[in-house]
């Protein structure tokens, strides 16, 4: 710490005393001889009104210089505000500093664009500036917002029993259904590693491990097209859970997420509890879509409409004639259509579920399969070679022949539940440097070229378009 210091929230407890600010110029009203700024630190915002007759030579001398954003240490005297002077509005509302002296960390250029509601500036000026953006009051917010979310979960599981994980990043692919991003490996000429879609095959090798109840806040990569749900990378909240039903899974997720509202978001309400279950078969009957949006008034932003999604299809067709997972290819067929595998493929459900909100999918999970055979019969029935089984899944049926314990789980979407409960229209409000609508980062420049040297040593050579 540079010196003592009162964080602005504080200062409401240090009437009459002297105390020392760090922080940003958010306003300056000029009028006469006085000036009065807005001074804002990651607390709070706090008005400090300069003076002539009470400043410091230095403080005065620079008075006339001070612009938005400037980063300032003030030096001043708590004082009680006049009756009509009171702003109700801030936390700070009922005080404000007389300034004695004034030391100017570092000078700041005007901003590109006013650091206030930045719904309407241009998406791809904020990214470019995120640091700026990251100062307004919204965004902070919603980063604060973000981590109650995963402090929450992570305090929850805990006391649930579970273990947190590192999964590795670089690591070979797993089917999540989207591409993958690749990266070249220096030592093995030729090779790839793949950023994991999700930690799937992880956290099952994990319960192979004994680990029983496991969680990750888990990066995850997938190069698909993007929405305003979406993003190249995202966070999950991954569990898996040995000797556990799909009953002990919903129950588990259904607990968190209604403690998750109760501590972090007390102003929202839960339409039904506890929540509809409704079949993929009936959903997409009913609503057209496996993700309904239950709310009774969509226009109240509190309301939430949790449903469970039960029973989804274990295959789709993949439009070439032939079939694919619908979810991935680790999850268990429904214990009442697994005579079904190798008549009517399209006909079997899975142990299966999601959970959706407000016309959101929150969450996904299954009970997995935990028995060699049976896994590596889905993989020859979605029409994968066996060769390329072994190559690509050979360690995950080979896991399956020791002891494999029974195993299911989940991975809700952290930067999308965290978008609704901030009641914001996408997930790139919620994620401190996301990534543009064509996946993007204009603050790093990336993607990037490379310089010839760099791509020989991983031995890549670019096909000019
Ligand atoms: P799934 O692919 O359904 O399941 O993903 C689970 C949850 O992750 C979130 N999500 C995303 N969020 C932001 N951007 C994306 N591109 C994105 N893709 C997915 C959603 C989704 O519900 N391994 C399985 C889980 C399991 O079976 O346990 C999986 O990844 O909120």
């Amino acid at each position: 710490m540079l010196e003592l210091r009162t964080p602005i929230r504080e200062t409401v407890k240090a009437l009459g005393q002297e105390v020392v600010i760090f922080g940003w110029v958010n306003s300056r009203r000029d009028m006469g001889k006085l000036a009065f700024l807005d001074m804002r630190d990651s607390s709070g915002l706090m008005q400090v009104v300069l003076v002539p007759a009470e400043l410091s030579e230095r403080a005065l001398g620079l008075m006339s210089d001070i612009r938005l954003e400037y980063c300032l240490k003030i030096t001043g005297i708590v004082n009680k505000r006049g009756e009509k002077q009171i702003n109700p509005n801030l936390e700070t509302g009922a005080v404000e500093l007389l300034a004695k002296d004034i030391e100017i960390f570092n000078l700041s250029k005007t901003p590109p664009f006013e650091l206030g509601d930045t719904k309407n500036i241009h998406e791809e000026l904020r990214m470019k500036y995120r640091y700026l953006d990251l100062r307004t009051d919204r965004m902070r917010r919603n980063i604060i917002l973000r981590d109650k979310v995963i402090t929450f979960f992570r305090d929850f599981l805990h006391r649930e029993g579970f273990i947190e994980f590192e999964t590795p990043i670089l690591t070979k692919g797993t089917p999540e259904g989207s591409r993958e991003y690749l990266v070249p490996s220096r030592l093995h000429d030729g090779k790839f590693y793949v950023l994991p879609q999700s930690p799937q095959q992880f956290k099952q090798l994990l319960m192979v491990g004994g680990m029983e109840k496991y969680f990750q806040i888990a990066r995850c990569f997938r190069d698909e097209d993007q929405r305003g749900d979406r993003q190249p990378e995202f966070t999950q909240l991954d569990l898996e859970m040995s000797f556990v039903t799909q009953e002990d899974v919903l129950a588990l997720n259904e607990k968190m997420m209604i403690e998750l509202v109760k501590t972090v978001a007390p102003e929202k309400k839960i339409l039904q509890v506890p929540f509809p279950r409704i079949s993929y078969r009936d959903s997409m009957e009913k609503y057209g879509n496996d993700k309904p949006d239950l709310r009774q008034d969509k226009t109240d932003p509190n309301e939430l409409a949790f449903a469970w999604i039960v029973d989804f299809p274990m295959f789709e067709t993949d439009g070439e004639g032939g079939i694919q997972a619908a979810h991935h290819p680790f999850c268990m067929p429904h214990p009442e259509d697994v005579g079904l595998l190798d008549t009517e493929p399209l006909k079997v459900r899975a142990a299966s579920y999601d959970l959706v909100m407000n016309g959101y999918e929150l969450s996904s999970g299954s009970i997995r399969i935990h028995h060699r055979d049976l896994q590596n019969k889905i993989f020859q029935l979605l029409g994968i070679p066996d060769e390329l089984i072994q190559a690509r899944f050979g360690h995950m049926l080979e896991a399956f022949e020791y002891g494999a314990p029974p195993h299911g789980g989940m991975a809700p979407g952290i930067d999308r539940i965290v978008m609704l409960l901030a009641n914001e229209p996408n997930i790139r409000e919620v994620i401190a440097f996301p990534k543009t609508g064509d996946a993007r980062d204009p603050l790093m420049g990336a993607p990037s070229e490379i310089e010839e040297k760099r791509l020989r040593e991983a031995h890549i050579d670019i096909r000019k378009k």
